[in-house]
């Protein structure tokens, strides 16, 4: 597999409670590649959580600091790089995530429900009818999302192995067009 990505970064995207940190250290793991996530990098080069940079320099803040560690996470190569769900809506960012492989974690509004329920990280989530909150967020994003090199539609009780094997099985039915597409 390494040989066909020939150090080709992967990029998650999907909604909130989509997964994409677990499957992403998984699957970083099973290719030999390094694991990086946007979020993770936004906390630290700011010092402070997600919940307070939404709360005190506000959501464009944010997104400038996403699109900054985006363009240096991008330099790397053999990275598996998890990302924060609203990075697909700049559409600078995609400058960035077509260089590499996009893969799409999608999950049902049910399934993302479960697993955000009793979470209080996402300030686009606090005080808001959860399941409606992401009804509403998933449509608004969907033709983004659509615009990944591949999509992963989730199972009830699917595991992240699961997930992962799916995805290794699915890579090199996307890896040659996208490789064709990079040399044009
Ligand atoms: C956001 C998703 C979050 C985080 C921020 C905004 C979004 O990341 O970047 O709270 O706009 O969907 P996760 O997708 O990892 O929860």
């Amino acid at each position: 597999m390494q040989d066909l990505l020939q150090g080709l970064n992967i990029y998650l995207v999907g909604m909130m409670g989509a997964g994409k940190t677990t499957v992403g250290k998984f699957l970083a793991h099973r290719l030999g590649y390094r694991f990086l996530d946007t979020d993770s990098l936004i906390e630290m080069v700011a010092d402070k959580s997600i919940k307070d940079i939404f709360a005190e320099e506000g959501e464009a803040y944010f997104r400038s600091l996403e699109h900054r560690i985006l363009s240096e996470v991008a330099s790397y190569t053999r990275t598996v790089v998890s990302t924060g769900g609203g990075i697909i809506l700049d559409s600078q960012n995609w400058g960035y995530l077509q260089t590499g492989m996009v893969i799409w974690l999608d999950a049902s509004v049910a399934i993302l429900t479960k697993r955000l329920e009793n979470d209080q990280s996402r300030p686009l989530l606090l005080n808001q009818n959860l399941a409606e909150k992401l009804t509403v967020t998933g449509a608004e994003r969907k033709s983004f999302y659509q615009q990944a090199d591949l999509t992963i539609i989730q199972q009830e009780g699917q595991t992240t192995e699961e997930i992962v094997e799916e995805i290794l099985r699915l890579i090199p039915t996307k890896i040659k067009p996208k490789l064709k597409a990079e040399l044009n």
